[in-house]
């Protein structure tokens, strides 16, 4: 579901009281999916347990270059704890650490390990004002940035000595983002912002009447969460549904009408890189709101109703050179056809056709099945989860980017 999903991350703990704050951190790092594996100098062993950090990584901690076992001693290689780990984070990395490792030395494991490792390195320092202060220190960590080292910043604020100042290890929650945001950059959509239209619009004929659709919008959601990702800013405009919503890791607009949809998106639009519009938005409105809950024993014999507007339409009239605009279109016959016209019509990159012969497309399904379309090409993909749809669209949004 986000971005550390699966990411193998190395943490090295050195010896300063932020140390306290690792198991916090691992904890974070394990529930957003990551796998982590600690290591540790000596020193870092005294200000928090190997065993914690053990239990909470679900993995062996090692802070020396061998463990004892029943026969002989194993060797803790650094060099293959370096070469699984997507990222080698250290945190807290005291003064001392930091000097170590801008003069090569390999006197423990995690300065062994930083040597040897070839994955980027995330430093977040941790120490007394005065020592972070210090030209020392600082000629230092600008040695490390210059060798491609990404510094973080530090915090501000109460430090162990009694002082206060800038020296303390940025919050767990905080170190997160910086690594959600060093994948993201690294990520196919990184700096990218897209902009997806999910789920139904209700059009409302009297307090507790609508018209809507059957759209549970989760082809949007799945949309969003791949966007995600691959690294892009997400912005989600989306319609009544009843998706879990609380917790995803980007921008989520709830609205309920077509016009209420239109103003949200036109509002954004100029800003995103690439727009999708898998909403299925209500053709037309009741003309007019009834005030009250219109009753049964006075009749109804019609609903006068107005278009409401086309939004993916309105987003291909106001398209920038550089936005990339996909739509997607439900069609019962021709299929291809229609599809296409539609891609002209409303001036658009790509389109994604699900087809309501096939079994398993469409609404309030798990699964889809789409051919995505081009002026000049057609890719029709099996069934899949909604999910891998999602991912497939954009790797071939990400291949014509590309070209
Ligand atoms: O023309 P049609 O409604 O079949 O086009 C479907 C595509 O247009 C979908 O991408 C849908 O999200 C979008 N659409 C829209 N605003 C409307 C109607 C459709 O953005 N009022």
């Amino acid at each position: 579901m986000n971005l550390l999903r699966k990411k193998k991350i190395l943490l090295g703990i050195t010896g300063g009281i932020a140390a306290y704050k690792t198991p916090l951190l691992v904890r974070t790092l394990i529930k957003s999916g990551a796998e982590v594996q600690v290591i540790m100098t000596p020193s870092a062993t005294d200000f928090v347990s190997p065993l914690t950090l053990s239990v909470l990584s679900k993995r062996e901690v090692y802070s020396t270059f061998t463990s004892p076992a029943k026969d002989h001693d194993t060797w803790n290689d650094h060099v293959a704890l370096g070469g699984w780990a997507d990222l080698f984070l250290v945190a807290p990395a005291t003064a001392n650490t930091i000097a170590d490792f801008v003069h090569a030395k390999s006197n423990s494991l995690v300065t062994a390990t930083y040597l040897s490792c070839t994955c980027p390195v995330l430093l977040a320092p941790a120490m007394d004002l005065d020592m972070y202060a210090h030209t020392a220190t600082q000629q230092n960590l600008k040695k490390l940035a210059a060798n491609g080292v990404e510094v973080l910043p530090v915090g501000d604020g109460a430090l162990a000595s009694g002082l206060s100042g800038k020296g303390r290890m940025l919050e767990p929650d905080t170190l997160v983002s910086h690594i959600e945001a060093h994948f993201a950059k690294n990520a196919p959509l990184g700096g990218k912002k897209v902009l997806i239209t999910a789920g139904p619009t209700y059009e409302p004929i009297d307090p507790v009447r609508f018209i809507g659709n059957f759209s549970s919008g989760k082809m949007g959601l799945a949309l969003a969460e791949a966007a995600h990702q691959t690294g892009a800013e997400v912005l989600l405009v989306i319609g009544p549904n009843s998706l879990p919503l609380q917790e995803v890791p980007f921008e989520v607009i709830p609205v309920v009408t077509a016009n209420e949809m239109h103003q949200s998106v036109i509002h954004h639009y100029s800003d995103v890189d690439i727009a999708i519009a898998a909403a299925a938005v209500a053709d037309f409105s009741p003309q007019q709101k009834a005030l009250q809950k219109i009753k049964k024993s006075n009749g109804l014999t019609a609903i006068p109703v107005a278009p409401t507007p086309d939004i993916l339409a309105a987003m291909g009239e106001l398209k920038q050179s550089h936005q990339f605009l996909v739509g997607f279109a439900l069609e019962s016959e021709h299929g291809v056809q229609n599809a296409k016209k539609k891609l002209k019509a409303k001036n658009l990159d790509a389109i994604v056709l699900n087809s309501l012969e096939d079994a398993g497309a469409g609404f309030g399904t798990e699964t889809n099945k789409i051919t995505y379309i081009r002026a000049e090409k057609e890719i029709s993909y099996e069934l899949k989860s909604k999910n891998a749809v999602a991912h497939d669209i954009f790797s071939a949004i990400l291949q014509d980017l590309d070209q």
